[in-house]
């Protein structure tokens, strides 16, 4: 029976997505069930994100809005999990009212009994992290569909200076193989078609032994027609072996997210990335040879401490050179607790915004030209399902995740790969017409030639 009507809402990154489905796994287990209208639930829970101040603000400002809810039926369990819960503890409770419960990542075991303690009129707060927990006896809640994330690592030893990740997440530790391989499994029966491994740094992977590439390796040949990616690859560890690895593996996706953060070696030391813009440059030399068609993501920060016009430059020269598919752009945000923190914030904040806008355009330019090469190419899509705008268009993705838009076709249906053959091209997306249903077999494959 349904004890209780559990509401979750999730900001941040895959992670954070991933955990709400541990978290869901772990309730549902104890008897609750979920609802996806705020209204009618008994619990509220926010998986949250701190790694930029606005990402707290916005959440600062749902619990505003929520506090209704709450005024109308006091009853009403409110939940604080993730990032934020780790970062700000017993302030949050102590400073938000209507806050019942603050869990951070590595305490999600105890949550119902958190929710039990909330009840009986008590706040709870569960913040330890662990060298150990990666929940991997779990398996998560999900609803059917095509595309799964599964978190294969936790925490983070990297200590970019600019970063609350390692505080708010604890020390990396990587899950067993064989039980990711078993989720692969499962999912695979299930009908899914894509499945994202997620860890900070899934290059320093290591289990007894078992590198990413092992890994990866393992999960391809689970099931030939199961598109496989993983985020976030640091460019200090990408090794040779992962290189060859998605070379030989149809299924492993050709793309490849490597932030670079900054295009400055004075910058990049600062931020304590441990690799220049030459060892990076010459890794992206090395993937493209090695794999025929990769195409790159990156993440950049602009306005980081002491940054120079020269530097700034040298962010936008590094992307001219690499020209990337793809690209997160941010504004330095000062996170407390961080090395970076006690570095004065001094890139003014009009200078932030500008030298932002001008990453950000150079990225439209650049995204809008690589697209324009690919109109008269075939590309092989995953349908995912009608498009937003349309029912009469289908909207899939390419191996190296472009975004495709073609008019739904008689017997085509979402799980489907198809060859479309890209007619127009935006900066975001490719538009074109289904030449064919590609038939691809439930077998173990590896690249030919
Ligand atoms: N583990 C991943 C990314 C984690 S956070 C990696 O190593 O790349 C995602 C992105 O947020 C980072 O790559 C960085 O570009 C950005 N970010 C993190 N902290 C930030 C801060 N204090 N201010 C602005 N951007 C930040
Ligand atoms: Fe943060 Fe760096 Fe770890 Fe990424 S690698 S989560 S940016 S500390
Ligand atoms: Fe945010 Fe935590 Fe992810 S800070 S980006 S939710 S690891």
């Amino acid at each position: 029976m349904e004890k209780n009507k559990v509401y979750i809402e999730t900001y941040g990154c895959q992670m954070n997505l991933a955990d709400s489905e541990i978290v869901k796994s772990i309730l549902k287990d104890k008897g609750y069930g979920f609802t996806d209208d705020l209204n009618s639930a008994n619990v509220i829970l926010l998986n949250t994100c701190s790694v930029r101040d606005n990402a707290e603000q916005r959440i600062y400002g749902r619990l505003g809005n929520i506090k209704k809810q709450k005024d109308n039926n006091p009853g009403t369990v409110i939940g604080i999990l993730g990032c934020m819960a780790e970062r700000l503890r017993k302030d949050l409770i102590e400073e938000k009212q209507i806050v019942d419960l603050v869990v951070g990542p590595d305490e999600y075991r105890r949550l119902p009994e958190f929710i039990d303690t909330a009840y009986a009129g008590e706040k709870g707060i569960g913040v330890k992290l662990s060298k150990t927990e990666t929940y991997d006896d779990i398996i998560p809640y999900r609803e059917d569909g095509l595309s799964a994330w599964i978190s294969v690592m936790r925490g983070c030893d990297k200590f970019c200076t600019f970063c609350v990740v390692p505080f708010t997440r604890g020390r990396e530790r990587s899950r067993n193989l064989d039980s990711v391989v078993n989720e692969v499994k499962q999912l695979s029966g299930r009908g899914f078609k894509e499945v994202t491994l997620l860890g900070q740094n899934v290059n320093s992977y290591n289990d007894n032994g078992r590198d990413f590439a092992d890994l990866l390796a393992a999960v391809a040949v689970v099931d030939s027609s199961m598109r496989i990616r993983f985020t976030t690859s640091h460019p200090q560890d990408l090794s040779d072996k992962l290189l060859y690895t998605i070379a030989e593996h149809e299924n492993l996706c050709n793309y490849i997210h490597l932030p670079v953060q900054s295009g400055s070696d004075r910058i990049l030391e600062l931020m304590n990335r441990t690799y220049t813009i030459e060892h990076y440059l010459n890794l992206i030399e090395k993937a493209r040879k090695i794999i025929p068609g990769v195409s790159f993501s990156t993440d950049i920060i602009a306005g980081f401490p002491t940054e120079t016009e020269e530097d700034h430059k040298m962010t936008l020269e590094v992307m001219r050179k690499v020209r990337y598919d793809g690209a997160y752009m941010f504004k330095y945000s000062p996170r407390e607790g961080t090395k970076a923190y006690k570095m004065k914030d001094d890139v003014p904040e009009e200078v932030k915004g500008r030298r932002l806008s001008e990453i950000i355009d150079l990225q439209q330019k650049i995204s809008y030209e690589i697209n324009q090469t690919l109109i008269n190419t075939t590309e092989t899509v995953l349908v995912e399902g009608f498009s937003r705008k349309s029912d009469e268009f289908h909207s899939g993705r390419t191996g190296t995740n472009k975004v495709v838009i073609f008019p739904v076709m008689n017997g085509v249906k979402a799980g489907d790969y198809v060859s479309v053959k890209i007619n127009r091209a935006t900066s975001a997306t490719l538009f074109g017409e289904v030449e064919k249903i590609l038939a691809i077999e439930k077998t173990s494959i590896t690249k030919t030639g």
